[in-house]
């Protein structure tokens, strides 16, 4: 029996792994140095400074483009028109709000998952652990048009009672979301969904309750080479490393 984690918090910890992190793709850099940038990107002669900058702070123009890693990794839930329950894995994805707890799922049009929610008007996320990830990657190579993914794979679809849309009873996380509203943005839709319910594996929990990464082992994305990195080890709290910034 899973234990229900109301609110957005339960997911915030995945959240600071996956924020604000713009970065080189690792192809770029290993052109032009090592993955420690630490040769200058103009005459690759060896410079001094932290690792990820160059002495000087100088940058190479990527041009306009969604370089910016690591990307979340979501498996999204979601029923078709008969019922058939579907899987599909989306990178385009993130918490948009607090209150009411929200998340975005970027999906193009051609996806069978698109129509599927925009019928149903409800979603899933399911969020895997490193022994899962092949799940991950097959469900977002192959289309649940074509394919009954659970029945490939093997995994176990099962009706969430609050939303519209089955979840993944092999994931250790889980989000149950409605769509709140639907934004399009060139090539994807934008499906805002509010979270109403958040289910965890309680081997996946902290002595506080809350999801730890550390036993929930999720990984992300990179665009750029299409790999799947694990995360490492805790930098520490975030209270404490601001204070040593803060000098
Ligand atoms: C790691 C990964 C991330 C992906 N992210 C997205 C995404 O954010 N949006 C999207 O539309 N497709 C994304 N895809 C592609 C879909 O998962 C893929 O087209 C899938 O087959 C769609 O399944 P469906 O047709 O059953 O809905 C991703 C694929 C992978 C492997």
């Amino acid at each position: 029996m899973k234990r229900h984690l109301g609110g957005i918090g339960v997911l915030a910890a995945l959240s600071i792994a996956v924020t604000g992190l713009i970065v080189l793709s690792s192809h770029d850099v290993t052109a032009r140095g090592d993955s420690r940038g630490c040769q200058s990107a103009e005459t690759g002669s060896p410079q001094a400074g932290p690792p990820g900058s160059s002495a000087t702070g100088e940058k190479i123009s990527l041009g306009a483009k969604t370089a910016i890693i690591p990307a979340p990794v979501w498996v999204i839930g979601s029923y078709d028109k008969e019922g058939k329950p579907n899987l599909m894995t989306a990178a385009w994805v993130g918490i948009c709000a607090s209150t009411p707890p929200s998340v975005t799922a970027c999906l193009r049009k051609a996806t069978y998952t698109h129509g599927n929610i925009m019928g149903r008007k409800a979603f899933t996320v399911n969020i895997a652990s490193e022994s899962l990830a092949r799940y991950a990657a097959y469900v977002g190579r192959v289309s649940g048009r074509s394919q009954d993914k659970f029945l490939k794979t093997g995994l176990t679809p099962v009706k969430s009672t609050r939303v519209d849309a089955p979840f993944v009873k092999e994931f250790p996380l889980i989000a149950e979301c409605k769509v709140r509203q639907t934004v399009e943005v060139g090539s994807h839709t934008v499906f805002i969904g509010e979270i109403v319910d958040v289910k965890a594996d309680p081997s996946i929990l902290g002595e506080d309750g809350v999801p730890d990464m550390g036993k929930l082992k999720p990984f992300v994305f990179s665009p750029g080479s299409s790999q799947f990195y694990g995360i490492g080890p805790s930098l520490g709290r975030v209270s404490e490393l601001a204070k040593e910034a803060d000098k």
